[in-house]
């Protein structure tokens, strides 16, 4: 069959282009830019006006929508992407008389919706079971694979020593994993005429778990010992979910204490047999390295905002707290001259404050770890030999620097 797939460079999308070729099926992948497969490639971005679909669904059996975005920024609105995107790609289906169109829409996406997420969603599928086309949506529940974003949060999560669960984490969920959402999707494209015309089908796990039972299956996939819990007040969530970062804003808070959950019984008949559990999400083999990447998930932003303090607090005690007289007096035994000891008190303090920010800021950075690797080195040297006192000083203001140095090595072997 020839399938016209949008969000194809995605977590699911590119999961399911990935099984329509295995199957034998050709995908013509619609999205902003190519995913880099080599597949047939549509320009469509769903931000902006809709492509001529006409001109690119003749000879196409059908079409998969799996474009989606958890929360809004300034270019990318769940009316936009989530609604009249989608709508002018199933109008054009409809149009077209394309056979068969499956839209991914999330379990939740109902009358009762209170997020933007699952109103948007929910807007376009009952617009697009309005038509007149053979077409279905599918409802995943929360999807787990390798790739996923928000699995990877949620492995990050369970491998914290101890976990924070919010309100004690008693929310109802029902978590699928990704090879199932996928193979279900493959089988409805392929599906007879008519089979699941009209239906709203949940993709969820085998049975509903909770936030907490969910957190310590994952941590037992990765081969962790069940973690200490401790709950976080609803009101304390409440406010976080409100400043609106990481995995969880007032919409995925809402989200989840409103519970994710549903019968399996669609699922189990699409895919021939029940899905998995939970306790066989992450795959046996994988698991040493998927703990170092979750573990590394939480210990590497924990050394950065080490890092960050120690240069932030050093340039403040610098230039606000040490007594000025001490700190020339130092810069003068260092050898420093006269005229310059100011513009290098406050150059140093600047330079800092200035890493402690950059530390901070996202991203790979090799280039400054390497640089503040060579003032650590600098400084000491300096100090070193020009103050040797402080080699013998009980606190060490000198050793000290040795695990600072190897720390920025292990942050830069990281960001390669
Ligand atoms: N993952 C889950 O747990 C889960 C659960 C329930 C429902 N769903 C739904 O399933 C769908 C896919 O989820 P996912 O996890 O695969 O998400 P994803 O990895 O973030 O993929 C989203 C896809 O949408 C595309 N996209 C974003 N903005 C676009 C735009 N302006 N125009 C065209 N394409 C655009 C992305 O393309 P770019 O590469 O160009 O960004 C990407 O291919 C979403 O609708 C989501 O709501 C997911």
């Amino acid at each position: 069959m020839r399938i016209l797939l949008t969000g194809s460079s995605g977590f699911i999308g590119g999961r399911l282009r990935e099984a329509l070729q295995a199957a034998g099926h050709e995908p013509i992948c619609a999205g902003r830019r190519p995913d880099g497969s080599g597949c047939r490639f549509v320009a469509a971005d769903f931000a902006g006006p809709p492509p001529r679909w006409s001109e690119h669904l003749d000879g196409v059996d059908a079409v998969v929508n799996t474009v989606g975005i958890f929360r809004e920024t300034p270019g990318a609105r769940f009316a936009d992407l989530h609604v009249a995107g989608p709508v002018a790609l199933f109008e054009a289906c409809a149009a077209a008389g394309v056979r068969r169109v499956v839209q991914l829409s999330a379990l939740g996406a109902d009358d009762e919706a209170e997020s933007g997420f699952h109103r948007s969603k929910h807007a376009a599928d009952r617009r697009l079971l309005a038509l007149p086309l053979d077409a279905c949506v599918v409802m995943p529940s929360l999807v787990f694979g390798e790739g996923g974003a928000s699995s990877a949060a949620f492995l990050t999560w369970a491998s914290l020593p101890v976990l924070p669960l919010p309100a004690g984490g008693r929310q109802a969920i029902q978590p699928v994993h990704v090879d199932e959402v996928v193979a279900a999707l493959v089988v409805l494209i392929e599906a007879p005429p008519g089979r699941w015309r009209g239906r709203r089908i949940a993709l969820v796990g085998p049975e509903p778990t909770t936030l907490a039972a969910y957190l310590q299956g994952l941590r037992a996939g990765l081969g962790l010992a069940p973690a200490r819990t401790v709950t976080v007040p609803a009101p304390l969530m409440a406010a976080v979910a409100a400043a609106g970062t990481g995995l969880l804003d007032r919409d995925a808070w809402r989200m989840l204490q409103r519970g994710n959950t549903a019968d399996a019984q669609d699922l189990t008949t699409l895919i021939g047999g029940p899905p998995r559990p939970v306790a066989a999400f992450v795959p046996h083999e994988l698991a040493p390295a998927l703990r170092t990447k979750a573990e590394a998930g939480w210990t590497v932003p924990l050394l950065r905002l080490a890092l960050a303090t120690l240069w932030l607090v050093t340039a403040w005690v610098s230039l606000f707290v040490f007594p000025r007289d001490e700190s020339l007096a130092l810069l003068a035994r260092s050898g420093v001259p006269e005229a310059l000891r100011l513009p290098a008190l406050f150059g140093a303090a600047g330079l800092d404050a200035v890493f402690g920010v950059a530390t901070l800021w996202p991203g790979r950075h090799r280039r400054l770890w390497a640089l503040q690797a060579a003032l650590v080195l600098g400084y000491s040297a300096v100090i070193g030999v020009a103050l040797p006192e402080f080699w013998a000083h009980p606190y060490g203001p000198l050793t000290k620097n040795l695990p600072i140095l190897a720390l920025l090595v292990l942050l830069w072997a990281r960001d390669r």
